[in-house]
């Protein structure tokens, strides 16, 4: 056995659903189509909750927004927080599948959008209706500045500025994304109330979570003060144009949001006696200030750790990226990962095939709460889209920065329309390469999708790798990320992963349960054989 580094553990006891859940993110729009209109909808994928719960065997859904949309930004410009829209569905159809999911033992976790509302929400048409309009201070009206022009500096992450100026009112209203979402403004206490009703409505209807959508932006500078431009950008920051030009010190994560998410965790603990009910946060930040909105136990249950997303694809990288986020967790605060969802370029078009293998080993073995973007499964690529075919705003304003490529549909057989749809669907789809889908992969037992579903066995049958302590293993050569995980009651598990391109021998005894290459499962006495890119779950 290698020696290991101090452990990490602190498993909050008793531990919940959600700490040994993997979660499973659906883009509703391409997941399945059950109307054969070309756009995914929520009858399709309560179709597919067997192919989930049996086929893969993950224990959650995370459904990116359904919600009654203009579908400026696809959803994440709500019209009504306690609908569906008719594109997916209707209400009914929600419980169906609900019920459904709840009766194969998957949870069941929405997508909560608080910072904006869509400009068509009724909330936003009356308050731009008139300056007295007594909804008028549910989202943020300012003035012209002095000289004329925007209030202040902020710009929207979509690109150019955060304000858009009103003609009939003479102000303008803040939005941090599109102008078609206009963010609210959560320092009036009837928006408050308001919001929260919404939490409670779909807590009543069953649901078992929420992902509470670009949340840190819900509360600003009270005086709204200009951000300080960033004059060098750090190296390796991510290009997202305009936005990445300041210091975002005053446009969102203004220390009173925390307040806030203490109220959010009350109303989900007002309903948590017989199961949890639970929160992820979408929080890109780092450190100790991203680890702020776990609260004292109190605000998140997680916010989303990214730092796994961009890195060089290095065992030191890799292990220091761990080693981080477990050193700035507080006391009792559950760790989370993500390798993709529906903002990032796909995994296997970012790392490559044989290091989305390891990726996905990877995520499955940590300790902490994963969660798999649909497709990844099957190591979907991210689709070039053709300029005149591209749907995202953000791409079509920015051209580069669009995320159609990772939102193409589930690839379930390789028929014309890959099985999601009879007709041509909402983004053409068509992956060149004939095995990423469900039908092909379920055919070939070295396929991404049956490595995924063992893992998720192993997993399931692991309590070490579910809840189990986490500790780095030294002395083993430099291309080598390992870790061990140990259970309460002496259940260990060692995964070593060889981030390097050629082939190691690690001091490694046991039995090999789940690996990159199926070839490789089996007893092991004294040493394990890693090829390059390759990793292996052993149990000594
Ligand atoms: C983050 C979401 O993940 C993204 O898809 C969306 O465009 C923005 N928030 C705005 O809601
Ligand atoms: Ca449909």
């Amino acid at each position: 056995m290698c020696p290991t580094t101090p452990d990490h553990s602190g498993l909050p006891l008793p531990y919940e659903w959600w700490h040994e859940a993997v979660i499973y993110q659906i883009y509703p729009r391409s997941f399945m189509d059950s109307n054969g209109d070309g756009i995914g909808d929520l009858a399709g994928i309560t179709s597919k909750l067997d192919y989930l719960a049996g086929v893969l065997g993950v224990d959650a859904l995370w459904i990116s927004p359904f919600y009654t949309s203009p579908m400026a930004d696809f959803g994440y410009d709500v019209a009504d927080y306690v609908d569906v829209d008719p594109i997916f569905g209707a209400l009914a159809d929600f419980s169906v599948l609900v019920e459904r999911a709840h009766g194969l033992g998957l949870k069941v976790v929405i997508d909560w959008v608080p910072n904006h509302s869509s400009s068509k929400h009724a909330w936003f048409v009356e308050s731009r209706s008139s300056r007295r309009n007594p909804r008028r201070d549910w989202y943020v009206w300012k003035d012209p500045a002095p000289g004329g022009g925007e209030p202040n500096n902020w710009v929207s992450v979509f690109g150019g500025p955060a304000w858009t100026y009103d003609d009939r009112t003479g102000q303008y209203y803040l939005h941090s994304f599109l102008a078609e979402q206009p963010d609210l403004n959560w320092r009036n206490p009837a928006v408050k109330e308001a919001m929260l009703g919404t939490l409670r409505f779909w807590l009543e209807l069953g649901v078992d979570g929420f992902r509470l959508d670009a949340c840190h932006f819900a509360m600003k500078d009270p005086d709204y003060r200009s951000n300080p431009v960033l004059e060098h950008p750090e190296p390796g920051y991510k290009d997202m144009g305009d936005y990445d030009r300041f210091v975002h010190l005053h446009d969102r994560g203004h220390p009173d949001i925390h307040m806030l998410f203490r109220e959010v965790r009350a109303v989900l603990d007002e309903y948590s006696a017989e199961r949890s009910r639970f929160s992820v946060g979408e929080i890109h930040l780092e450190g100790e200030e991203w680890a702020a909105y776990y609260g004292d136990n109190d605000e998140l249950h997680m916010p989303y750790f990214f730092g796994m997303l961009h890195g060089d694809w290095t065992a030191a990288w890799a292990r220091r990226t761990v080693g981080s986020l477990e050193a700035v967790l507080p006391p009792g605060a559950w760790p989370n990962y993500v390798l993709g969802n529906h903002d990032e370029v796909r995994i296997a078009t970012r790392y490559g095939d044989r290091r989305a293998r390891m990726a996905t080993l990877m995520l499955l073995t940590l300790r902490g709460t994963p969660t798999l973007y649909y497709g990844d499964e099957l190591g979907m690529v991210q689709a070039d889209i053709p300029p005149e075919e591209q749907q995202d705003p953000w791409g079509r304003r920015q051209p580069g920065l669009g995320r159609d490529g990772c939102r193409t549909p589930l690839q379930w057989t390789a028929d014309p329309y890959g099985g999601f749809s009879t007709v041509r669907p909402w983004l053409a789809t068509v992956d060149p390469d004939a095995d990423r889908n469900v039908e092909a992969q379920l055919a070939d037992p070295d396929s991404m999708l049956h490595l995924t579903r063992r893992l998720l066995e192993v997993r399931k049958g692991s309590e070490a790798l579910r809840i189990g302590d986490y500790q780095a293993l030294e002395g083993l050569p430099e291309t080598v990320f390992a870790y061990r995980r140990r259970a309460a009651d002496g259940e260990t598990v060692c995964v070593y992963l060889n981030f390097g391109g050629e082939p190691v021998r690690v001091p490694a005894a046991g039995e090999v349960l789940a690996a990159t290459r199926r070839d490789m499962a089996g007893p092991v006495g004294g040493f394990l054989l890693l090829d390059g890119l390759d990793g292996a779950v052993l149990r000594p």
